[in-house]
């Protein structure tokens, strides 16, 4: 096998409770990362002791930060699996960060909760998977409980989502008259006390000594429906993410999980191609190429750190390694690059295609950067997205303007925020694409750098990034209106707008300029 064919980096997508958190946990778990369940949560329970923008979190119940958990696991035919969890966070809020976590994953996993079907951020999450044609595994959580009928199930999916379902397995009942699993892959049964009996097929007649009569008819009548009505697995239909393999289970009592880490290791792609200037990089390329999908500060509140996350593309890497961020043209040593296992982090002497590794820096790496060891290549699709909220800061303290203007600059280089610079006046206006960043923002500027400040409001709602190919008129357009004019943080144009319906408005009465609602680092 290509050592980077064994890597499956994937995340889990879902509605809040449908049971990310608890799947998380139990996939560690079935694969020796952690050894007691109940330990990914009580790690979050402390991270979120350490400072005030946490406990906004505690306070909601939502999961804001964000990581990657590592570990491994054997294939079905014996090979070492390494697996890539990326965590994205599950509030709404923060679809930003979401959105380009899952530009780093190969697949993805549907959580879906059996008693509510597709839920809307469920929706908006696979929305942005489809785009990038990522393959889905889906799971229908708590079947320990009552829930909708399988078929409901199956059919919203399918129907909601507009792709081919496949059951991978049955459920024989759910809730109080739950009686196991059956899985058509390995013709087990999984029984609810967790042992595995495995049967010659649906029509074995031992089926009756392990499960009630009723639970046995109702198998094979529904079984045979199932398979009857729905086609069958198809590994290119998945990969090209036309097909999803459904698993029914319970993410709280272990029943299916094992399962579907072991779909995810046989069928999950490995990495893939991934979409770049002026070419697409493949991860057999010899050389190292990357970009960084996330910028995540408080890993170690003592120090300030800021870890940025790089997605490696392509080559292997190895520690030390001089890489060039293309956008700057500076060249960067990795010297202390991290692995991050769900108890521990590593140094990561090598890491792969696939590989997610942290680079703690001081604010030089930024999402959408790309780094290469040498060749101007730039990856694309990490977009920043037009805010739907911009503020004016007012600081508490005047004396405190140096601060705040850090304090800015590093929240918007992880992402969280955006800042602009109107061309006329002084104060910088702050952009978030959610009402909850604000609140990050406000408690981290205090906890974190001692800066007491509060938001005011802005004329101003949304933004546009602005071009045009002739700077001529880009130029006549700015000329008129100073006052709704400003720059990102690379000096880009930005057309600052009331609302949605004046971007129309103006943006119809200039055909040679272009209105963005997104800005990929060039
Ligand atoms: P999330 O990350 O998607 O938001 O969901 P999370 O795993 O936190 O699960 C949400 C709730 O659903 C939790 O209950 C959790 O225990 C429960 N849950 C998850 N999987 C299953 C399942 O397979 N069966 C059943 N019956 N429940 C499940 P909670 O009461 O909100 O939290 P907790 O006090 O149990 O932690």
């Amino acid at each position: 096998m290509n050592p980077s064919e064994s890597r499956r980096t994937f995340a889990i997508i879902s509605h809040p409770d449908a049971g990310k958190t608890t799947l998380t946990e139990k996939l560690l778990l079935a694969g020796g990362a952690i050894h007691l369940a109940g330990e990914v949560r009580a790690r979050g329970n402390n991270r979120r002791a350490r400072s005030d923008w946490m406990k906004i979190e505690q306070q909601r119940g939502i999961s804001v930060t964000s990581s990657v958990m590592t570990f491994e696991r054997p294939s079905s035919t014996g090979e070492t699996l390494t697996f890539n969890l990326l965590d994205t966070p599950g509030h709404e809020d923060f679809s930003e960060d979401t959105y380009r976590t899952l530009t780093a994953v190969d697949s993805a996993v549907m959580v879906i909760d059996a008693a509510k079907g597709i839920e809307a951020q469920t929706r908006k999450l696979f929305e942005v998977c489809r785009l990038r044609s990522v393959p889905i595994a889906t799971f229908i959580n708590k079947v320990d409980r009552e829930g909708l009928d399988p078929f409901v199930l199956l059919d919203e999916v399918a129907d909601k989502l507009a792709l081919d379902v496949t059951p991978m397995n049955w459920p024989i009942g759910m809730g109080g008259i739950y009686e196991g699993l059956f899985d058509f892959r390995r013709n087990t049964l999984s029984r609810p006390d967790k042992t595995d009996e495995h049967l010659t097929g649906l029509d074995d007649p031992r089926l009756e000594t392990l499960v009630s009569p009723e639970g046995a008819a109702r198998l094979r009548e529904e079984a045979e429906l199932a398979l009857g009505g729905y086609g069958g697995f198809d590994l290119a239909a998945y990969r090209h993410g036309d097909q999803t393999p459904v698993f029914f289970g319970s993410a709280l009592r272990e029943y299916g999980v094992d399962a579907l880490i072991g779909a995810i290791g046989d069928y999950a792609p490995p990495p893939r191609q991934q979409p770049a200037i002026p070419r697409p990089i493949t991860p057999d390329e010899g050389n190292v190429s990357g970009f960084i999908f996330k910028v995540q500060a408080n890993m170690n509140p003592q120090h300030r750190d800021r870890i940025a996350f790089l997605r490696v593309c392509s080559g292997k890497f190895r520690r030390g390694m001089k890489l060039k961020q293309v956008q700057t043209g500076k060249t960067i040593a990795i010297n202390s690059p991290i692995f991050f296992f769900a108890q521990d982090r590593e140094l990561a002497e090598t890491a792969l295609p696939g590989d997610i590794i942290g680079i703690p820096n001081h604010g030089v790496l930024r999402v959408g950067d790309t780094l290469t060891e040498g060749e101007a290549i730039t990856f694309t699709g990490i977009p920043n997205f037009a805010p739907e909220i911009l503020r004016r800061i007012r600081l508490l303290d005047p004396t405190k303007t140096k601060q705040l203007r850090t304090a800015l600059v590093d929240m918007a280089e992880e992402g969280v925020t955006q800042l602009f610079k109107p061309l006329v006046g002084s104060q910088w206006i702050v952009g978030v694409v959610g009402q909850l960043q604000l609140e990050v923002l406000i408690s981290r500027l205090q906890a974190e750098y001692n800066v007491a400040a509060e938001f005011e409001p802005a004329p101003f709602e949304t933004a546009r990034w602005l071009s045009a190919d002739d700077p001529a008129d880009l130029k006549a357009f700015m000329e008129g209106r100073g006052g709704a004019m400003a720059e990102d943080r690379d000096g880009a144009p930005v057309f600052l707008a009331r609302d949605a319906w004046e971007v129309n408005y103006v943006a119809e009465r200039a055909p040679k300029v272009r209105f963005s609602a997104t800005r990929e680092r060039a």
